[in-house]
């Protein structure tokens, strides 16, 4: 039995949606604790693709509870929204999706104001999803942000509601000389979704540390490690900590109930959003591994940026996390490379202008084979079997399971981290 910490290493997408439902099968809860419906987790599964943006990916099992804790900032829309789509799957949701209390709220304000603001920034804009996190995370360190347990009590939450979108509100006329959102209409809103989904809120937290006493619980970072608020790429990164120590303060359980670091890395490295992207391949290479990739945001539908794997960043993960081992991503997008870089260190980066001196790559031979749907290492190319014994050398980590496509099967399991 084991407890499971799944991270993005770089700047998210690595594909943690298709590794969290590949262990889903052995596990009885799949928790999220940062983030908001700002992610977007794929999963294809007998040829049908389902997109995740909040509720976690263990919802696709039948056996596993799906837990949201309180570290997430909930859109009461969006939620209705992915459980509708679950439900015209054919999904169960009852009994299996469980949402923390203490969950703050996105009001329609917030994402007026996150949009506001990113327009206002012009150039300097971090190309955030528009959704509303940042200013939600905003109000709840300032201690004036909406949770869910406040939706408990009518009268109390329309005084905090007007309170707040007023505050809000005079920030959009004034300030960004915008519309203002019509309080009434949202309460109105909000109050029908909630009598809706209010079934699933509850304080989540002792039931989390009981599945994870008695079975394998799978912890579901959102976003990746250089999208820290503390450790990434800051100011171009999301308003949560996406790191080892957002699992902790976003469910309320010690970091003693976390057995197993598993680090999502993607076989080259890529970003959405704007700001400094170290091993970025500005040329046709870059449009072309997107293409091969996929490489369309699953939240915002925008083109990731591409490049080469970068190893600096995958070694710092590998601390800030506490990482026991890495799944290795998208293998199979490098098959038609003629030759691979891996990048080993730069200097340091300047934010202004976003690049980077004494950039250090090592060049290999690239495989030129399919690898799509390969589940044996050994009958992975030997080119390709280098790629993966190089970047275990460079991060003395060791990969322990190995995508080879989008599907549940098309996977390599070295070893079995539930053991
Ligand atoms: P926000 O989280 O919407 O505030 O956006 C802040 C930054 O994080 C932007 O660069 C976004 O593109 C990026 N971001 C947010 N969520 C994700 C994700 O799930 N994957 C990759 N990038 C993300």
């Amino acid at each position: 039995m084991a407890n499971i910490f799944l991270v993005g290493t770089h700047w998210g997408d690595e594909g943690k949606g298709k590794i969290v439902d590949v262990l889903s099968q052995e596990a009885s809860g799949c928790v999220r604790f940062q983030g908001g419906h700002n992610a977007g987790h794929t999963l294809v599964i007998d040829g049908v693709t389902t997109i995740l943006h909040l509720i976690p990916s263990g919802i696709l099992r039948d056996k596993c509870l799906s837990i949201i804790g309180n570290g997430v900032v909930i859109s009461l829309e969006a939620l209705q929204h992915e459980l509708q789509d679950l439900i015209d799957k054919g999904i169960t949701i009852d009994e299996k999706l469980y949402i923390s209390e203490s969950c703050h709220v996105i009001l329609p304000t917030h994402i007026a104001l996150d949009q506001e603001k990113e327009k206002s920034l012009g150039k300097k804009s971090i190309g955030t999803t528009g959704r509303g996190i940042g200013p939600t995370y905003e109000d709840k360190i300032a201690r004036r942000g909406i949770r869910l347990s406040d939706f408990f009590d009518e009268s109390n939450l329309k005084d905090k509601i007007k309170k707040l979108m007023d505050y809000h509100n005079f920030l959009l006329k004034n300030y960004y000389n915008s519309n203002e959102i019509s309080v009434d209409d949202t309460l109105y809103n909000l109050l029908n979704i909630f009598n809706e989904v209010k079934k699933y809120i509850c304080d989540v937290t002792p039931m989390i540390l009981d599945v994870s006493k008695q079975s394998n619980v799978i912890f579901e970072g959102a976003q990746g490690t250089m999208l820290d608020i503390d450790h990434g790429t800051y100011p171009y990164v999301t308003s949560s900590n996406t790191t080892f120590s957002g699992l902790i303060s976003g469910t309320g359980i010690g970091a003693d109930k976390v057995d197993y670091s598993l680090g999502i890395t993607k076989a080259y490295t890529t970003r959405v959003g704007h700001g400094p992207f170290p091993t970025e391949l500005t040329n046709q290479l870059g449009l072309d591994i997107a293409k091969w990739g996929g490489e369309v945001g699953a939240t915002t539908g925008r083109s990731r940026r591409c490049g080469w794997l970068d190893c600096k960043i995958l070694k710092q993960s590998i601390e800030l996390n506490r990482i026991n081992g890495i799944a290795l991503t998208k293998l199979d997008v490098l098959d038609n490379l003629e030759k691979i870089k891996i990048c080993i260190d730069y200097g340091p980066i300047d934010y202004k202008t976003f690049q980077v001196e004494d950039i250090e790559y090592i060049e290999l031979d690239g495989w030129k084979t399919s690898t799509v749907g390969i589940n044996n290492f050994d009958n992975l190319p030997e080119n390709a079997r280098k790629y993966i014994k190089t970047i275990e050398d460079i991060s003395s980590t060791p990969i322990v399971m190995i995508s080879t496509g989008p599907s549940r099967d098309q996977i390599i399991k070295i070893r079995d981290i539930f053991k």
